[in-house]
């Protein structure tokens, strides 16, 4: 959203500190025992005081858009399936999905059934003294569905740290003088300060000194590859997204991936593709490389790995990069796995989820939910036309991309608006999403670097008749035009 776009660089006014005081209590032994919110606290947290905290003690800027967007009128007290469910009891439909986090839906009962389990048993979870069996297991099953001999594991929290271990272990393996990396235009890897190299946002590079060692090339340009590859010996390694998330759903054809393949056969670069948002069977097949009948050297998952209830990610590597890069007892803890890696109630969350996700075919119901969902919302754009610009991606991971604000009104009017599009960028979106929320019920995501870009990734357990009601929400909404479109924003704003 960027509507205020001139007052975005303003610092936000102080918030005043009401809502969220309490009285202290003493403690024992003299000190004075903090005065801390209990769980059944936090659970009671009104909506004022929920915004004040997050204002003074998390994000106030962040508050700003959730704000406009109406999205800090909810307070979510119950989630299952396919729904979050609010405090007056009114079901979301959830077509976000937590950016593909949320595979099985939300609390899906077999993994808290696990989870249950697992502590009434009271197994242990910190992984670092004794081997883990369920780490163990984990890597095994991971193993077993990565193809070629994508066969080392190694497990931690996020998909940033998934990715981190693999561009570090891609930078160790390739040979002296090689250690340059690729990357691409409207990539996103992620936000810790290595894989920020490789992350291609201005505004998430910001100031921070990144490493040197990179070169960025256009994605699905496959002479722009060869081109580098053939120059610039020094580039050992090329880290791709599958299909570019941040980007705004992009991907690139199967020749692409195989010529890919195939140069950095012919040149011995490594390839990482990171998978940690189209993977894990969102596209129709568990890795969206599958699609095109490649393997990487190394990938990485994150996101619903843990199943939408624990904080799991993986890189997979092939068995001969990894041990030339930690192979020996000296070289073994230089990336081993970190305090948190490989928790035990996160493996298991992990296996079992693995398992439901054959058990019950959501990669099935991905490729053919998702092609329904595609083909309705290809309708949708041939009815509205001056709204809708594109339909893109593959099973449950898809792009609606809008035209410029200018482009939607009359042709009179457009040369004038065009000189504002780049700061009305996502405007569009962002009322059309706040709308879907506030009238519908329906929850959908944006785009980081191309915010005319709604993203819907939905649980892979969406079903036809989730489709037809989200299908039937976004028609509502573009059935109105564009006028009424911004002005019941406005009305909404002026409301709040
Ligand atoms: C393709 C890709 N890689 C890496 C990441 C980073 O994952 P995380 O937010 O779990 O650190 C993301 C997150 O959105 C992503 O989409």
């Amino acid at each position: 959203m960027t509507l205020e776009a001139d007052t975005l660089d303003r610092p936000l006014p102080a918030p005043e500190r009401k809502a969220i005081d309490a009285p202290s209590i003493s403690g024992g032994h003299g000190l004075a025992r903090p005065h801390l919110l209990g769980v059944e606290d936090a659970k009671a947290m009104a909506l004022p005081a929920m915004r004040e905290t997050f204002a003074v003690h998390i994000n106030p800027g962040q508050l700003h858009f959730m704000k406009l967007l109406g999205f800090d009128k909810i307070k979510v007290e119950r989630a299952e399936g396919m729904h979050y469910v609010d405090q007056n009891g009114r079901r979301i439909l959830d077509f976000f999905g937590g950016f593909g986090s949320l595979a099985f839906g939300h609390n899906h009962p077999r993994l808290i059934a696990a989870r249950k389990r697992f502590q009434d048993e009271q197994r242990h979870e910190i992984a670092i003294a004794f081997m883990s069996q369920y780490a163990a297991a984990l890597a095994k099953n991971l193993a077993t569905i990565s193809p070629g001999d994508l066969d080392m594991v190694f497990l931690g929290s996020s998909g940033s740290e998934a990715m981190e271990a693999a561009v570090k272990l891609a930078e160790r393996a390739a040979p002296a003088g090689r250690k340059t990396i690729a990357y691409a235009e409207n990539s996103f890897h992620g936000k810790t300060k290595g894989v920020l190299a490789v992350t291609d946002g201005a505004l998430y590079r910001a100031d921070f000194a990144v490493t040197g060692n990179t070169v960025r090339i256009p994605f699905g340009d496959i002479a722009a590859v060869e081109g580098l590859f053939k120059a610039r010996p020094d580039v050992g390694v090329i880290v791709l997204e599958t299909v570019q998330g941040g980007g705004g759903i992009i991907t690139a054809p199967t020749e692409y991936w195989q010529k890919l393949r195939a140069l950095c056969n012919a040149h011995g670069v490594i390839w990482v593709a990171d998978e940690v948002q189209c993977g894990y069977g969102r596209t129709g097949r568990f890795y969206a490389f599958e699609h095109h009948g490649v393997v990487p050297d190394i990938t990485a998952l994150a996101k619903s790995l843990g199943g939408g209830k624990a904080a799991v990610g993986a890189m997979i590597a092939s068995r001969k990069l990894y041990m030339q890069a930690y192979g020996t007892p000296k070289t073994a803890m230089i990336h081993a796995q970190a305090t948190f890696g490989g928790m035990g109630e996160a493996c298991v969350t992990a296996i079992e989820a693995l398992n439901t996700l054959y058990d019950d075919a959501l990669i099935d119901n991905a490729a053919d939910t998702g092609a329904y969902l595609i083909d309705r919302l290809d309708a949708l754009k041939a009815k509205h036309p001056t709204l809708l610009k594109d339909v893109r991606g593959q099973g449950f991971m898809v792009g609606l991309e809008f035209h410029d604000l200018s482009q939607t009104l009359p042709a009179m009017l457009r040369p004038v608006v065009a000189m504002l599009d780049d700061k009305l960028k996502g405007s569009l979106p962002g009322f059309i999403g706040s709308h879907l929320l506030a009238d519908h019920g329906v929850l959908v995501a944006f785009t980081e670097y191309n915010r005319n870009v709604i993203r819907l990734e939905p649980p892979l357990i969406c079903t036809r008749v989730d489709v037809d009601q989200f299908i039937a929400a976004l028609d509502e909404v573009m059935g109105r035009g564009v006028s009424r479109i911004v002005a019941d924003f406005v009305k909404r704003q002026v409301r709040a």
